[in-house]
């Protein structure tokens, strides 16, 4: 049976991937979830596989070399997939220091940890250990608005915000990792990740709760920055297939094929909202363009980020299967079967980030 150290597993992608890997392995796989459960770490996540026997959880820092090295000692891992981090632009435009910590230092803690653990004397590795780090298409840096330009495994990083430049540094350590001490691992660098589960600090989530609600939807600058979002599900697949099919010290792209602007995004909320609503709920009232409000622009703000998943493609035989008219549909309804999971979240807090963050 295949261990799995998951790490950030009580995020947003995080708790998708263990759901995937349960629907898809059963009880042929262990996973073993380790989180620190900062803000936007949440059990409730997880809440229906909590009681699985070949389910695991562990609340520590990934900072924490001693914990860290007592979960290699005292499990056999097979597998690492590193989510573990600190994810939010706007964030980590405000406060940089915790992301070069948790996102620099806690990989590089992992990978010690893995690879103590590991390694054999002679250098070599223990047979059919992997580790996935798993990145973001930011560290790339920006595209201009040209339909033709795309990010490809071999663009040089060029990451421009606190976030992507601590993730740039987290990949290329790992690089480090891979063509200094040979350590089995891949790099996998997703774009833009909509579905269930997702914070309410992001783009689609925040604008479905705030249209819920009839608060206005802030856009930043002239809302027409491109993002290329992928289905939370199909960014598991892609994972999976990274680990069990592609060739070790790759680094693989991964990305939905669906660019759109962010006013696209919030205009397609909108519609999918009205339409999927019944005509007697209360809150069709709120929703409406009205709502639409241009707020000032991010600073350093990425113009546009487009994915080209050719290799993955050509490799692995991965590719986007969920369109975004049925993934958004999917996620909208996840959201309003699960407005507790939402109030929530949203209390505490999210009112004193947000008011802090939109004021
Ligand atoms: P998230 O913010 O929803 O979840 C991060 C998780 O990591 C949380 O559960 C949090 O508690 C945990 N965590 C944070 N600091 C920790 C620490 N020091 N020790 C242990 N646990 C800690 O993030 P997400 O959107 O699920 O992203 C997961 C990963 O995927 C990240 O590495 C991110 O860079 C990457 N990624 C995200 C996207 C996206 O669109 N969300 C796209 C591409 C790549
Ligand atoms: P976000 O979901 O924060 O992801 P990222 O910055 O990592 O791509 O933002 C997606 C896009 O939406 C980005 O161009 C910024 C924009 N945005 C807004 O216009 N308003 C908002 O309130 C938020 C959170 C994001």
């Amino acid at each position: 049976m295949r261990t799995y150290l998951v790490t950030g597993g009580a995020g947003f992608i995080g708790s998708n991937y263990i759901h995937y890997m349960f629907r898809k392995y059963d009880t042929e796989i262990r996973i073993i979830n380790v989180d620190s459960l900062t803000y936007a770490g949440n059990l409730e996540n997880l809440q229906d596989i909590e009681n699985r026997e070949n389910y695991t959880f562990i609340k520590a820092d990934i900072c924490d070399k001693e914990a860290m090295e007592k979960i290699f000692e005292e499990n056999d891992i097979d597998r690492v997939v590193h989510f573990a981090a600190e994810s939010h632009v706007d964030r980590s435009i405000r406060n940089p220091e915790v992301f070069v910590q948790t996102n620099v230092l806690g990989t590089a803690v992992m990978l010690n940890a893995a690879k103590k653990a590991w390694e054999k004397e002679d250098g070599t590795y223990l047979e059919n250990k992997k580790f996935l780090h798993v990145s973001t298409d930011e560290v790339y840096g920006s595209l201009p608005d040209d339909e033709n330009a795309f990010f490809y495994e071999t663009t040089p990083l060029d990451p421009h915000s606190p976030y992507s430049a601590s993730k740039a540094s987290s990949d290329m350590l790992v690089k480090a990792y891979m063509d200094t001490y040979k350590f089995p691992a891949n790099i996998t660098n997703c774009s833009n990740n909509y579905g269930p589960y997702q914070f309410p600090e992001k783009l689609i989530p925040l604008m479905i709760n705030n249209a819920l609600q009839g608060k206005s939807l802030p856009v930043y600058g002239d809302g027409k920055n491109v993002r290329d979002w992928l289905y939370v599900d199909d960014h598991a697949k892609a994972i999976d297939m990274v680990q069990e099919q592609g060739k070790l010290f790759e680094r693989y792209n991964i990305g939905g094929h669906n660019e759109k602007q962010n006013i696209e995004i919030i205009e397609i909320i909108l519609e999918t909202l009205l339409e999927i609503l019944p005509e007697d709920d209360p809150r069709r009232a709120n929703v409406g363009k009205q709502l639409i409000t241009y707020v000032e622009d991010r600073k350093g703000h990425d113009r546009r980020y487009a994915i080209a998943p050719d290799k993955i493609k050509k490799d692995i035989g991965w590719y986007p299967e969920t369109m975004f008219k049925d993934g958004i549909k999917l996620t909208i309804k996840w959201f309003l079967e699960n407005e507790e999971w939402m109030k929530n979240v949203t209390s505490g807090d999210y009112q004193k980030y947000y008011s802090e963050m939109y004021k």
